[in-house]
């Protein structure tokens, strides 16, 4: 698997882009634990353009973390140029075009996974965006718009020939949004195309190194994309790399080890976005945290609640020197 100046020689563990979830310290995070390619939240091309503040964080990454790539989305070729050689200036290793998304906002405009009703433009845009730039430029899509237009074959060898240098599939159409199984049918299917020679990475539903091991067994793909699977559980790129290099699989993290990481994330989230936002933004991430886990409702609520960060990080402190039944 080769990306951009990175080769791998075995597939590549990719931590999928996810609005909201995978800023600067999650990916970090993810990184550290074993993913070796991340990619930003989406950013609209438009926003991009217009140097929104917000916007600006979610070009940050961390010195260590490549290869990393910046994802933008839009329904047009002159905004996602321009907004591709601006996301250029920031030095990431790949620009990746989001032709997946299914949120009303996005593909309702003809962005993210609307524009796979329109093949021929997705592709004359894509073609456009890569010649725009000279980091390589990747996509990100869905099998399809709906069941009866499942066209991801046909369209990734399109892409292909505009010049992409890899894809990333999630194995559900647009009209499916997030609902039912992610059929790796059809993301197999362009892997095992003859024609198809660009990097092809499987995307949806991976929620364990087994399962992840699993997809690799059914079809020799080049990459596997873990989204919702790594919310709240980062070890998972751990233990996934350990089966790929055919190493013991790591324990399953205690409560001390979960507490050790969410502080960690916590503690870089106030410093990329200061004490207050990034500690309302944390919040998010405390239940996935410590799922499961029994005994300690208390401190999840006070955690969930509390407008003081040295109070979390008290908590969390404290639940690293406890270890609880389970
Ligand atoms: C909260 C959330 C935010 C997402 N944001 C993005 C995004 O910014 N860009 C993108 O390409 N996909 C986004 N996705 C889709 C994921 O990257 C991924 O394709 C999808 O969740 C399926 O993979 P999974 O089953 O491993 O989660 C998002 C998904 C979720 C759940």
């Amino acid at each position: 698997m080769k990306l951009g100046t990175y080769t791998f020689d075995r597939p590549a563990l990719y931590l999928a882009p996810m609005d909201d979830v995978t800023d600067a310290p999650f990916r970090d995070i993810c990184h550290r634990m074993g993913a070796d390619v991340t990619v930003s939240e989406f950013i609209a091309s438009d926003a991009l353009i217009r140097e929104i503040e917000v916007i600006r964080r979610k070009l940050i990454s961390g010195p260590d973390e490549h290869p990393f790539g910046i994802q933008i989305f839009g329904n047009n070729a002159e905004s996602l140029c321009a907004a591709a050689r601006l996301a250029e200036e920031c030095q990431p290793d790949f620009i990746d075009i989001n032709w997946g998304c299914p949120a009303k906002k996005i593909a309702g405009k003809n962005a993210g996974s609307g524009m796979l009703q329109y093949p021929d433009q997705l592709v004359e845009i894509t073609r456009q965006v890569v010649k725009s730039v000279s980091l390589p430029v990747t996509v990100k899509t869905r099998i399809g718009y709906n069941d009866a237009s499942k066209i991801i074959v046909e369209l990734a060898k399109r892409l292909q020939e505009a010049g992409i240098r890899a894809i990333a599939i999630h194995g559900r159409t647009k009209s499916q949004m997030y609902k039912g199984e992610a059929d790796w049918s059809l993301i197999n299917a362009v892997k095992n195309d003859p024609e198809i020679e660009i990097p092809v990475i499987g995307n949806g539903d991976i929620t364990s190194a087994e399962t992840a091991m699993q997809r690799l067994a059914d079809c020799p793909l080049d990459g596997i994309m873990v989204g919702r699977g790594a919310i709240g559980n980062p070890w998972i790129f751990a233990r996934c790399r350990a089966l790929l290099e055919g190493k013991p699989l790591p324990p399953e993290p205690d409560l001390a080890e979960r507490a050790r990481i969410c502080e960690a994330h916590l503690r870089s989230a106030a410093a990329l976005k200061g004490e207050r936002t990034g500690m309302l933004e944390m919040r998010k991430h405390y239940k996935p945290y410590f799922k499961g886990l029994l005994n300690i409702k208390e401190q999840k609520i006070k955690m969930l609640t509390s407008d003081d960060i040295q109070e979390v990080l008290d908590i969390l402190q404290e639940m690293q020197q406890t270890t609880p039944e389970k």
